[in-house]
């Protein structure tokens, strides 16, 4: 008999499952819900700051003689009444009654994004703000954890590391994700290892030095910050650019947790324990032991 199935034999004489494996540690586990709790209150809470100021610039300046507007959402009226619009680099949208105009029926306001997508729903910028900041510092420092924590226990170098056999796998990786072929195994696979490491080595500290640099206590404390983002109006662009490139990388990540079975994963980011494919007739067993 070959050692796989010597193993699966073995492991079902003592009874044990070992394709249940401890996959997530407790840190993995912890930071995890604390950044995506305090992401949804960032978003939303963010959301309701932009619409005070439904804009985004290039460059230093911002103000009507300037013409280095990105992105707008406002209203406008028409013959046919109000109607919302959104322009991004100049080309025009309509998008009433989600992004520029938006209500119940017969009570619709001006406001670019609707009240249903921000915290508060009504307009309250000064709450919106305390919310936004308090979970910036909760989110900064869950990051740091998840850092120190990772690079202690060797998460980093062992689950997110990139490898050379990363990127011989990637193409593979490609066709079987779009064919939602997955193999639940103890590593992550190089889609995964890119998307997690892009979100907490690129992003999310982008989009706490953009915060930073936003901020105008930061001017004196750290000047050059603001000169190296192109200023505030663009560090301000860059910031809302990580905040949409997130959200896709939720619906992404929501969809893929989805197809490769939402149970088992998500019992392995509740309990860390995780169920692995059983290991192939006639081959090696692949997984390390958790
Ligand atoms: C803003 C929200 C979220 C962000 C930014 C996010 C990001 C991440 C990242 C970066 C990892 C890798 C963590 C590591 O290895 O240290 C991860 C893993 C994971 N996340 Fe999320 N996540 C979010 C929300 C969610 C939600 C709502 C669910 C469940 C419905 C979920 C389920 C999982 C699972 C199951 C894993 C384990 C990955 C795997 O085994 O493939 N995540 N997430």
């Amino acid at each position: 008999m070959d050692t796989a199935a010597n193993n699966q034999s073995a492991a079902e004489a003592d009874g044990k499952d070992k394709t249940l494996i401890y996959r997530q540690s407790r840190w993995t586990r912890l930071t995890h819900w604390i950044w995506a709790f305090s992401l949804f209150f960032m978003l939303l809470s963010g959301l309701q700051i932009f619409n005070a100021r439904p804009q985004l610039y290039i460059g230093k300046q911002s103000g009507f003689q300037f013409n280095n507007t990105i992105l707008q959402i406002g209203a406008e009226n028409t013959a046919n009444g109000p109607r919302g619009f959104t322009e991004i680099f100049g080309h025009r949208f309509d998008t009433t009654g989600v992004l520029g105009w938006s209500g119940p029926p017969g009570q619709e306001t001006p406001r670019a994004f609707p009240s249903w997508a921000t915290i508060p729903s009504y307009y309250d910028l000064g709450t919106a703000r305390v919310v936004h900041f308090f979970f910036a510092w909760i989110l900064t420092t869950t990051l740091l954890v998840w850092l120190i924590a990772g690079l202690v226990n060797g998460h980093i170098r062992r689950d997110l590391a990139p490898r050379v056999s990363d990127l011989r796998k990637l193409p593979r990786d490609i066709v079987e994700h779009a064919k939602l072929k997955f193999h639940h195994t103890r590593e992550y696979n190089t889609l995964q290892k890119m998307a997690y490491g892009g979100v907490l080595f690129v992003l999310l500290p982008l989009m706490i030095v953009t915060g930073l640099a936003m901020s105008p206590s930061m001017d004196s404390v750290l000047p050059w910050l603001n000169e190296i983002l192109g200023g505030r109006q663009s560090a301000r662009t860059i910031h809302f650019t990580v905040m949409v490139l997130l959200v896709l990388f939720f619906i992404v990540h929501i969809l893929m947790i989805l197809a490769a079975g939402p149970i088992n994963e998500l019992r392995s980011i509740i309990t860390g324990w995780y169920r692995t494919d059983p290991p192939a007739k006639h081959a090696e067993p692949t997984e390390r032991s958790a």
